[in-house]
């Protein structure tokens, strides 16, 4: 059987927001607690493509850099290679950093503008030793540069002079520079043209299996998900609402919010029962105490409003529903 690379359990992560003075004086209110990641369970096989979709704020990007350890968690156990990063500070994180890397959903804002490319591809080989000296790590960075499609000449570049594919390309080779063997990748081609997304993408998966790297894959387009995954987790206000093999899910969802979900993507074929996606998606101010799709739910029960449905094994998968 494959082991399992990363282990998240019980995931908790949320952010306070504090109401402005007056607001706070006249109406005597609590601060507000941003609900974003709650009680978020899964596991990354080695060597797979493990992929969490879910509509715009539903606590991807929260997820996937609090298990990257960019923002500590509230509660949970995150075990990556054996061992839980999720209580390590900094300085105990140094160790875990080289061998978990992340590519950002934005190539404009990700890269540091006053640092030539070169340059920002060889920071990490020397801060973490990988290169002994800055010989070998100009070495490996020309390596990197071949293996994203650029010209040694344009490691003397600044990164507003790549185009956005280009600077893309040039996160892919920053995140793989300290060879890691797991990556999460956060929607990393939506914010590029749709004529070079294809490429980016085409060229992270080429390298992915080239260098047998395990991937955390956050995307919105569905049809980019059932190509590239082998496992899919369906995430909703912050809850996984489904989890299972990604032909299970494309070809016979079982939660009616990712029944929804894949009706509404146009690029899909539908294979199943059509389930409008009205209303819209609660607060993640305020949870509801029972099912957290209740409110858009066609076909909502007498307790799904009182009782949150658990994420429960049903026939090789994991749904939260009532129903089922
Ligand atoms: N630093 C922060 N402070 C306060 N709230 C935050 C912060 N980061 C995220 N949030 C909130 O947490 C929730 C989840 O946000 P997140 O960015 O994880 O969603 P997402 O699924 O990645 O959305 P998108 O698909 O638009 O990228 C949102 O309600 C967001 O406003
Ligand atoms: S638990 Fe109830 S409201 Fe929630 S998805 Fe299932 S049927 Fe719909
Ligand atoms: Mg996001």
């Amino acid at each position: 059987m494959t082991k399992n690379i990363l282990e998240v359990d019980g995931l908790v992560q949320y952010f306070d927001r504090s109401r402005p003075f007056l607001e706070r004086i006249l109406t005597r209110a609590r601060d507000m607690r941003v609900h974003a990641v709650n009680r978020v369970t899964f596991d990354v096989k080695e060597g797979e493509v493990f992929s969490l979709v879910g509509e715009s704020g539903c606590g991807k990007s929260t997820t996937a850099r609090t298990i990257v350890r960019l923002i500590d968690p509230k509660e949970g156990r995150i075990i990556f290679e054996g061992q839980d990063i999720a209580g390590l500070d900094q300085r105990q994180l140094l160790p875990f950093r080289p061998r978990i890397q992340m590519i950002f959903q934005n190539p404009y804002a990700s890269l540091d503008p006053r640092q030539k490319v070169g340059e920002m591809i060889m920071e990490p080989l020397l801060f973490h030793g990988i290169a002994a000296n800055r010989k070998e790590a100009n070495a490996r960075m020309i390596e990197l540069l071949d293996m994203i499609g650029l010209h040694p000449e344009q490691a003397g570049r600044y990164p507003h002079q790549f185009s956005g594919g280009q600077r893309q390309r040039l996160g892919i080779a920053r995140a793989l520079a300290t060879s890691p063997r797991f990556v999460v990748a956060d929607e990393p081609v939506s914010a590029l043209d749709v004529s070079v997304q294809a490429q980016v993408l085409n060229l992270m998966m080429d390298l992915r299996e080239r260098l047998g790297l395990t991937c955390l894959f956050i995307a919105h387009d569905l049809s980019v998900v059932r190509h590239i995954s082998d496992r899919v987790a369906i995430m909703y206000l912050g809850f996984i609402v489904e989890q299972g093999n990604r032909d299970d899910i494309f070809d016979a969802p079982l939660h009616p919010y990712t029944e929804a979900l894949l009706a509404a993507a146009p690029s899909l074929e539908k294979r199943f029962i059509h389930v409008p996606l009205f209303g819209d998606v609660p607060s993640p101010l305020n949870l509801p105490t029972g099912c957290a799709f209740a409110s858009r739910c066609p076909r909502r029960i007498g307790r799904c409003r009182d009782e949150r449905p658990q994420l429960r094994e049903s026939g090789g998968r994991r749904v939260a529903c009532h129903l089922v």
